[in-house]
This record gives C-alpha cells, sequence and structure tokens, in this order.
C-alpha cells in the first residue's frame, strides 16, 4: 500500500484521542437543548427558596438565555488563547492540560443542583466554553500536523465528526427517559467528565506533532521517530524533506503574531479566506437547527419534535461521514460550494413550508425534508471544511494566530445567531429562512472565487502558492490566478 496513505495504529490513536475534545464541544453544543424546562424548573425552586417569591417570566428568560450562550463567549475566549499554549507546551500537551477546565466545568454543572446554585451552572458552561474553544484550535492543528497529506482532508473531517457525535449523544441523553427528567439533568451536564477522563488516559500514549518536534523545537531524531510510528514505514524522508523546507521558510517568517498576520500582505488573502470559511459556516444558520429545533419543528406543526430533533443529529452525522469519504476525491472547495447551495435551496423550501403551513397541514412533512437536507448538506462541506482548512492555508509560522483568528470569527458568529434568532424569528415569522438564503448565496460567489483547491498538495506548496499571488501585488490577482493554485479545483 502506498505509505502515504496507509491508516496506522498510531495514527487513528492520535487522532482518535484528539478528536474526545471535538466531542466535547459538540455534547454541549446539543447538551442545553432538550432539559430546558426541566432546568427552568430547577431555576425557579431555588429562586423560590432564596426570595420568597417566584422568579418573573423575564427573569428566567435572561438567566436562562445567558447560560446558553454564555458557551460561546468562553468558546470565544479560549479560541483566541491558543496561540499561547500550542507553542510553549507543544499541540498535544496543550489538549492535555485543556481538560482541568473540563473536570472544573463538570464539577461546577453537575454540583449546581445540589448546590442550590444556578449561578455554578452559568460558570460550568463558560468554563467548557473555554475548553471547547481551545479545543476548536488544538484539535484540527494537531490532526492537520500528524496526518499524511493524502488524508489530511479525510481525518481532518473526524474534528467534525466529534462534534456530530457529540451533539447526537446529548440529544439521546437529554431524553426525559434516559437523563433529561428532574433527577438526573445534573448527571447529563457533569458528563463531560468521563470522556475527560478517557483523553487523560489516551493522550499520554499518542506521539507529540512531528511538526512541532522538528519547526518549533528543532528535534530532528524525535521527529523522525514520530514520522516512523504515524506513518507505518522507515522511508519517511519525502515527509521530513517537506517539513524542512516549511521550516526554512519559517526561519525567514519567524513566528507570526496576531497584528503581524493582519498587516502583511502575505497572509491577507489566506487570512480573508479562513475567516469568510467560518462565517459561511456560521452565517448559515446551521446552530438556528441545533439551538432551536425543536422549538422550529414544533412551530411547523411536527407532532413529536424531539424525535425529528434527534431525526436531524442523525442525519448530520450520517452526512459528515459521506463527507469523510468523499473530501479527499472531490476536493474542499467543490464540496464547500455544493454544500452551501444545497443549503440555500433547503432555505427556500423551509421557508416555503412554513409559508404555506396554515392552508396546507402536510407542509410540516416538508418542513422536515427541508431542516434534513439543510443539515445534510451543511456537513457536506460547510461543516467540516472550514475547521481544517485553517491547518492547510497556512505554515507552521503563522498556523497558531490564524486559528486565533478563525476561531474568535466562528464563535462570534456562532454567538450572534444563538442570541439573536428567536428575536429575529418574532420579527420576520416564516420568512425567517430567507436571511440566511442571502447570506448563503454571497458566501457561494465569495467561495466560487476565492478560495482555491488545496486537496492533495503539500502545506508548503499551498502556501507558496499565496505567497506567489501575493508577490504579485496582494489586492490585484485575478480569480483565475488564484484558482489555478490548485490545478484540480474542478471536479
Ligand atoms: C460545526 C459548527 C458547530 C455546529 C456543528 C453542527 O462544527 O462549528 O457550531 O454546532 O457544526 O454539526
Amino acid at each position: 500500500m502506498d505509505s502515504g496513505k496507509q491508516v496506522t495504529f498510531t495514527l487513528m490513536l492520535s487522532v482518535g484521542s484528539a478528536v474526545i475534545g471535538s466531542l466535547q464541544f459538540g455534547y454541549n453544543t446539543g447538551v442545553i437543548n432538550a432539559p430546558q424546562k426541566v432546568i427552568e424548573k430547577y431555576i425557579n425552586e431555588t429562586w423560590y427558596e432564596r426570595y420568597q417569591e417566584p422568579i418573573s417570566k423575564g427573569t428566567l428568560t435572561a438567566i436562562w438565555s445567558v447560560a446558553v450562550a454564555i458557551f460561546s463567549v468562553g468558546g470565544i475566549f479560549g479560541s483566541f488563547s491558543v496561540g499561547l499554549f500550542v507553542n510553549r507546551f507543544g499541540r498535544r500537551n496543550s489538549m492535555l492540560m485543556a481538560n482541568v477546565l473540563a473536570f472544573i466545568a463538570a464539577i461546577l454543572m453537575g454540583f449546581s443542583k445540589m448546590a442550590r446554585s444556578w449561578e455554578m451552572l452559568i460558570a460550568g458552561r463558560f468554563v467548557v466554553g473555554l475548553y471547547s474553544g481551545l479545543s476548536t484550535g488544538f484539535v484540527p492543528m494537531y490532526v492537520g500536523e500528524v496526518s499524511p497529506t493524502a488524508l489530511r482532508g479525510a481525518l481532518g473531517t473526524f474534528h467534525q465528526l466529534g462534534i456530530v457525535v457529540g451533539i447526537l449523544v446529548a440529544q439521546v441523553f437529554g431524553m426525559e427517559a434516559l437523563m433529561g427528567n428532574d433527577n438526573l439533568w445534573p448527571l447529563l451536564l457533569g458528563f463531560t467528565f468521563i470522556p475527560a477522563v478517557i483523553q487523560c488516559i489516551l493522550l499520554p500514549l499518542c506521539p507529540k506533532s512531528p511538526r512541532f518536534l522538528l519547526i518549533n523545537r528543532n528535534e530532528e531524531n524525535k521527529a523522525k521517530s514520530v514520522l516512523k510510528k504515524l506513518r507505518g514505514t522507515t522511508d519517511v524522508s519525502s515527509d521530513m524533506q517537506e517539513m524542512k523546507e516549511e521550516s526554512r521558510q519559517m526561519m525567514r517568517e519567524k513566528t507570526v503574531t496576531i497584528l503581524e498576520l493582519f498587516r502583511s500582505p502575505l497572509y491577507r488573502q489566506p487570512l480573508l479566506i479562513a475567516v469568510v470559511l467560518q462565517l459561511s459556516q456560521q452565517l448559515s444558520g446551521i446552530n438556528a437547527i441545533f439551538y432551536y429545533s425543536t422549538r422550529i419543528f414544533e412551530k411547523a406543526g411536527v407532532e413529536q419534535p424531539v424525535y425529528a430533533t434527534i431525526g436531524s443529529g442523525v442525519v448530520n452525522t450520517a452526512f459528515t461521514v459521506v463527507s469523510l469519504f468523499i473530501v479527499e476525491r472531490a476536493g474542499r472547495r467543490s464540496l464547500h460550494l455544493v454544500g452551501l447551495m444545497g443549503m440555500a435551496v433547503s432555505a427556500v423550501m423551509m421557508t416555503i413550508a412554513l409559508a404555506l403551513l396554515d392552508q396546507l397541514k402536510w407542509m410540516s412533512y416538508l418542513s422536515i425534508v427541508a431542516i434534513f437536507s439543510f443539515v445534510a448538506f451543511f456537513e457536506i462541506g460547510p461543516g467540516p471544511i472550514p475547521w481544517f482548512i485553517v491547518a492547510e492555508l497556512f505554515s507552521q509560522g503563522p498556523r497558531p494566530s490564524a486559528f486565533a483568528v478563525a476561531g474568535f470569527s466562528n464563535w462570534t458568529a456562532n454567538f450572534i445567531v444563538g442570541m439573536t434568532f428567536q428575536y429575529v424569528e418574532e420579527i420576520c415569522g416564516p420568512y425567517v429562512f430567507i436571511i440566511f438564503t442571502v447570506l448563503l448565496l454571497v458566501f457561494f460567489v465569495f467561495t466560487f472565487f476565492k478560495v482555491p483547491e488545496t486537496k492533495g498538495r503539500t502545506f508548503d506548496e499551498i502556501s507558496a502558492g499565496f505567497r506567489q499571488s501575493a508577490g504579485g501585488g496582494a489586492e490585484k490577482h485575478s480569480p483565475e490566478e488564484l484558482n489555478s493554485l490548485g490545478a484540480d479545483s474542478q471536479l
């Protein structure tokens, strides 16, 4: 077998252990949806105990919204801090250390009921948000750096797979018959403890990133022996060659701070692409579904909204697997385009279903089809690709800063959608998805003209492509030039 495509045990162990971080992120994204009523009841009780009067509806909504949204505020801070850790402690050890946050969060959330303190719940959501924000930088970076070029997209998609499995597990555990009830909800939220323990056991068995060892630490022999294990072959000269090339390039670049990243014309193009792709992921409206699907289904007249929500989680997971198998063949650019267009069409379908619901009862079925296909197209491209493409668009020097900026953009947009969707929906009624349709089309046009194909090209080749076009004047290159960065950009 071609050693460039060999899936060794060490490689799978490394990727598998890393994406437990992604699972935690997904779990805590989805976990708050189902038990809303149960937890609100508890907040009300606690309030009564303290103040001898029932909580007002406005205060309860405010406390709940904060408990939901503070997760993404933690994510914003966490993702922005990625650069503080990865070069100092290394990628693997940073992931390991972040678990301290997962433990603290699990304790705060798990014991908030016992302590009669909803403040602990909010604090726990913030801390697990910090952990998740860090993970959205650490995991794709580590996975990108241990993967062989030919499998980088497929293995990069595992980050998203971890997220969607996490969401699905949370949706299932959150059912009333399992843990979404008065007695067990603290366990549901404290569950985060268990993946954290597993990750702490597994990560020390995983190798450090060979790129970190060679490029940041200059430990050539260690890098080589790690690569041999990851690739399952003794001949790792081509990988080493490529990393050294990147390293030489970095000597010229030095480590790039976030400020320099914005200033240098060299990075303007990849940075713009990375940020807009993150925005395309979040402003597609996907989390309007994952935070509020039950409510949306309810409004669309679906009789068992909780099952429809779990159905969307299943579709979400299934199509991430589809993407995993086709991303190395079809390429990133094409899949992202197909995904955005499919989502736009689904959003139109959703609007029709909601608008005609009063006249035609069967429109509630159309709304299920529309949401499922919205989610399916999301996972074909806009879900997984923005996360791992950041590692591909930047070389070792600017990579940590690039992850910080990309993560910051992603989480901020996530926060905005999470906070405003319910209000915007009240104003726009059934036409709320038109906003996402317009945004999706804008992102489609951007991707079509600006995003090059990165499939099958080494990190060094990709950044050389950007260097070339920046050399000719950062602003001036034509879309054809950019697309020719990847000769294989078409299907
Ligand atoms: C992506 C998004 C995340 C979303 C998830 C849904 O990972 O970053 O916000 O909840 O996909 O599958």
